[in-house]
Order: C-alpha cells, then sequence, then structure tokens
C-alpha cells in the first residue's frame, strides 16, 4: 500500500535530518507537525529498526487571548499609563473610553500601586516619565519559550486567566541498526515464484504495523438509553425477574388509573397533565385479550420453576372473570368494599373508558398483578418502556420517558423487606446509602420517595417512587387478602444522563439529538459507577 504523500514526507524527513544530526527533539525539529504525525512516522520506522525513540512528557505554558493582546498592545496599567502620557491628564470618569472598560477597571490601581499615575483631583496624571512594563515582557519570555520556572509567578498568571498549562508529549529519537536515507522496498506478497526460487529467503518483508488504528467503521450504534436499559434489564434477570409486555403506549383509563384507585377527580386525569386520546374515542371495556397474553407466558416461560416448590401439585386454575373485576373497582371507587370506605363519588363509566397515552407503567403492573390472580404465587416482574406526561418541556422534563418499573408479590412481606430490596437494588448501579421519605401515591401506602447521594453533584437526588400497592387495588383483582406487592419506578433518563455525563434530557431524547454524539459514546463503558 503507498505510503499517504503527506506521512510519507514526515517519514522521510525524519530519516533526512537524522543523517546530519542525532538525537532529534521532535517538538524543536519538527514544530509545526502534530505529534500524532510525528509518531506514526517514527512507529512506522522503528518497526524497521530504522529509528529508535523515547517518549517524553512536558507541561507546556500557553497564553490566553487576553495574555497575547497584553503582548502585543502592553499590560492594562501600561495603557493606562500611556493614556496620561499622551494627553497628559485624564479625567477619570474618561479613561473607560480611551483604554476601554476592562483596562481602566484593571490597569488603574496597578498603575497607582507602580507610582506610575496619581489622582489629581477627579483626573489621572503623570508621576513616572518611563515605565519597564514587566507584565508584558514576562509574558512575551513565555511566549517564546512556553515554560516558566518560577511556580508562585505561574500560579498567579494561571488565577489572573492569562496563561494555561497543557501537557504535551514530545520524542527524542536516534538512528537504529537498520537506518538509511530511505526507506528500501519491501514485498508484501509471499508469492509462489518466491517459494520456487527461495528468493524468499532474503527477500525484505514490510513488517506488520500492530499500532495502526482501524479505519472508523460506519456502522449503526446503540442509543446510550438502550445500554443503560441492557445494564438494568441484566440487574432484573438476575434477580429472578419476569419482563412485562410493555409494546402498547395506550391504554385505557380503566388500567392507568381506576383500577389503581386514583379517583377519577385526581388532578392527575387532566388535559394538563395526560394525553388522551380522541380516536377512538372509547375503549372497550377490560377483557381477555389473547395476543398480550400469549406475549407474557412467553416470557414467563421458565421462570414459575424458580419459585414453586419442587413438590407443588397442579392447581385448578381459575380464569380471570373481568365482569366481576370492573364491578369491583366500580365499587370500591364509589361505595366503599374490601374493608375500605371508598371515595364515595359517582363513579362515571365514560371516564373509565377514555383512552389515555399510558401516563406510568403501572398501568401494565395492574394488568400483569390481575392475571397473577388466576393462580396467586410469589412473583416478580419488571419493565422498562415508555410513558407520557403533559409537562412544560425544560431541561430536565420531557412530555416522555423511559420509567423503570419492578413489582414483587409474596406473603408476609414487609415494608423494611421493601427497603433492604431497594438497598441492594441501587447498589448494583453503585448508589449507596439510600435515603427513604414519605410519600403518596392514591395505590401505595406506605409510599416512599426514593434518594440517593450524588458524590459528584454532593447533594441528594430523587432517584425514585415506591411504596406497597393498597387492598384497594389488589383485592378487586381477586389476590389473596395475604398477599402482599412492592411496587418502586425511576426514570431511565436519570440515571443515563448520570452516567453518561448529560446535563440537558434534550440531548439525549427527542428531535435535538445529536446523532453523532450517539454513535461516539464508547461501546462498553469500563468504568461502571
Ligand atoms: N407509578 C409511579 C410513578 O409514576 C412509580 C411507582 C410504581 C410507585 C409502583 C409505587 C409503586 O412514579
Amino acid at each position: 500500500v503507498p505510503l499517504e504523500s503527506k506521512e510519507h514526507n514526515v517519514t522521510q524527513d525524519v530519516l533526512d535530518l537524522l543523517d546530519t544530526k542525532q538525537p532529534l527533539q521532535t517538538s524543536e525539529d519538527f514544530p509545526s507537525i502534530p505529534q500524532a504525525e510525528i509518531k506514526a512516522a517514527l512507529d512506522r520506522l522503528a518497526s524497521r529498526s530504522m529509528v529508535e525513540y523515547q517518549a517524553h512528557d512536558s507541561e507546556q505554558v500557553l497564553l490566553t487571548k487576553e495574555a497575547e493582546a497584553i503582548v502585543s498592545d502592553g499590560s492594562h496599567e501600561y495603557k493606562v499609563w500611556k493614556a496620561v502620557k499622551d494627553a497628559g491628564k485624564v479625567p477619570i470618569k474618561e479613561l473607560a473610553n480611551v483604554v476601554g472598560a476592562e483596562s481602566a477597571k484593571v490597569g488603574q490601581g496597578n498603575a497607582f500601586k507602580n507610582k506610575w499615575v496619581k489622582k489629581d483631583g477627579d483626573s489621572l496624571v503623570l508621576v513616572a516619565d518611563t515605565v519597564k512594563d514587566n507584565t508584558r515582557d514576562l509574558l512575551k519570555g513565555i511566549q517564546d519559550i512556553k515554560t516558566l520556572s518560577d511556580t508562585k509567578t505561574l500560579n498567579e498568571l494561571k488565577k489572573r486567566k492569562l496563561v494555561t498549562v497543557s501537557k504535551v508529549i514530545h520524542y527524542t529519537v536516534q538512528k537504529g541498526p537498520k537506518y538509511a536515507r530511505e526507506i528500501p522496498v519491501e514485498v508484501t506478497d509471499l508469492t509462489a515464484e518466491m517459494l520456487a526460487s527461495g528468493a524468499w529467503e532474503t527477500a525484505n518483508f514490510k513488517p506488520y504495523n500492530f499500532n495502526a488504528l482501524g479505519a472508523p467503521q460506519d456502522a449503526g450504534s446503540l442509543h446510550p438509553l438502550m445500554k443503560v436499559r441492557q445494564e438494568f434489564r441484566n440487574i432484573f434477570f438476575s434477580q429472578g425477574f419476569v419482563e412485562m409486555p410493555t409494546g402498547h403506549f395506550v391504554d385505557s383509563g380503566f388500567w392507568n388509573f381506576d383500577a389503581l384507585f386514583v379517583p377519577q377527580q385526581h388532578p392527575a386525569r387532566d388535559v394538563q397533565d395526560t394525553f388522551f386520546i380522541s380516536d377512538p374515542p372509547k375503549a372497550d371495556k377490560p377483557r381477555a385479550d389473547p395476543e398480550l397474553e400469549a406475549v407474557m407466558d412467553q416470557m414467563e416461560s421458565g421462570s414459575k420453576k424458580l419459585f414453586a416448590p419442587p413438590d407443588a401439585e397442579k392447581k385448578d386454575i381459575k380464569p380471570r372473570d373481568f365482569e366481576a373485576y370492573w364491578k369491583n373497582i366500580q365499587d370500591v371507587h364509589q361505595d366503599g368494599a374490601f374493608g375500605s370506605i371508598g371515595y364515595r363519588y359517582t363513579w362515571s363509566e365514560n371516564e373509565c373508558l377514555r383512552l389515555v397515552l399510558r401516563t406510568h407503567t403501572t398501568a401494565v403492573s395492574t394488568w400483569v398483578l390481575h392475571r397473577l390472580a388466576e393462580d396467586p404465587q410469589p412473583a416478580r416482574y419488571f419493565s422498562i418502556d415508555r410513558v407520557f406526561r403533559n409537562e412544560t418541556v425544560d431541561a430536565t422534563h420531557l412530555a416522555e420517558f423511559h420509567q423503570i418499573e419492578g413489582v414483587i408479590a409474596d406473603f408476609g412481606l414487609t415494608l423494611g423487606g421493601l427497603m433492604r430490596f431497594l438497598e441492594d437494588f441501587f447498589s448494583k448501579m453503585g448508589i449507596e446509602g439510600l435515603r427513604f421519605k414519605p410519600a403518596y401515591n392514591p395505590y401505595t401506602e406506605p409510599s416512599m420517595e426514593i434518594f440517593g447521594y450524588h458524590k459528584g453533584l454532593k447533594r441528594w437526588l430523587e432517584i425514585g417512587n415506591s411504596g406497597m400497592f393498597r387492598p384497594e387495588m389488589l383485592e378487586p383483582m381477586g389476590l389473596p387478602k395475604d398477599m402482599r406487592v412492592y411496587g418502586f419506578g425511576l426514570s431511565l433518563e436519570r440515571p443515563t444522563m448520570m452516567k453518561y455525563e448529560v446535563s440537558n434530557i434534550r440531548e439525549l431524547l427527542g428531535h435535538k439529538v445529536d446523532l453523532s454524539w450517539i454513535k461516539e459514546q464508547p461501546a462498553v463503558r469500563l468504568e461502571k459507577d
């Protein structure tokens, strides 16, 4: 493969210069060629033993824009002095107009301190007839040699934002044992003729360059949200959770609200908070859905074995009665039932059958729990999918986002068990030491907001919501009275933003997303905390 002409020139330049000068210092001998390009040339030559080289790290002191201006026009105090010298006298009020606001502000004090000018009434007058602009001279010196050994002065200049310090790498290069002025012609293929003639024994084979980077591949790439979703799925699967079928974004008020004991007057059910669907105008009453059922069977296959005792007998499974469930929900809202006094309002069937873009995946958890009532037994379910809320979009809120949701059903569960479970769960993603704050959800009692301490931001962040589902939600389904169910939810966006250092959610999801940013994210994050 012919070398790129530019690279070839660097390679040739190194060989040429080495003929007369040893060792080379790449920073001095090739000041304008990027070090990466030089390194590529050196690697090419070193792999043929034509050169040997060592890398050196060093720090370079560079001037900022402001400092460059000082080198060309003089320091702020010099400009003040010069203005006073030229005019003989400058009214203080006028100074900013003559030398600029920044120089007037910074320069005046220093010019007083240096005894270059003094106040005379409302004006500045000259004290020193000639001055030496030390700041400018110092910066000029740094500009030339890019170093400053006096660390005290260096720190001062850094603080005044006049210089920046950056790491640079450069190389010392000597001739190697096979040095020559030109790269000899190299054979890249071993042919049948070479074998037959024996020419292979003396041929000069081109060495492999194992340091060459591969060409960037224009391949597809996963969205960071999908990568973090997979990390969460793995945590859930490792703890025996079964994934719930969340493919349908539209659900009825029944599954999204009423079955969760959310009263029909609840503010969450306002158009300000929820997106309603106008066409079709109305949902069917809750009924068996063989398609959804089949997906759930598939997802669950195998997991029952994990929980059911080995000697479990085959029970008579009673199919769900959707009509009874509907009636129970009406009763528990309107008149009270299952030991609850209910909300005591006139429950509306139409409100219940309005179609919504689901506001939480708890709508699906509800469907799955009702299904569990056919054959109540300990179970764990999770989902990670989209939800929709009619919110004003800003840096931390979108009208659609992803919700991570987990549900655990068992006998004899306690609130302490939920707290312990959440501590384990979040520690698997590197968040330790949770705090819980009492909260309110219509469908859980007690309810807890979950807070985690963010070491980078040095504050407690709300990372999730949780609770134990109310009997008003579970008993109308037909679940046994002594079965308890934990639930918790969090957004997928928040942990993803923390892991990928995104501060504006709109850079992560929606029409403003920069696709090249998505592509550039590493396929695997190696530091997982
Ligand atoms: N649905 C709740 C939310 O939207 C999360 C949650 C799920 C809370 C289950 C408690 C129980 O934030």
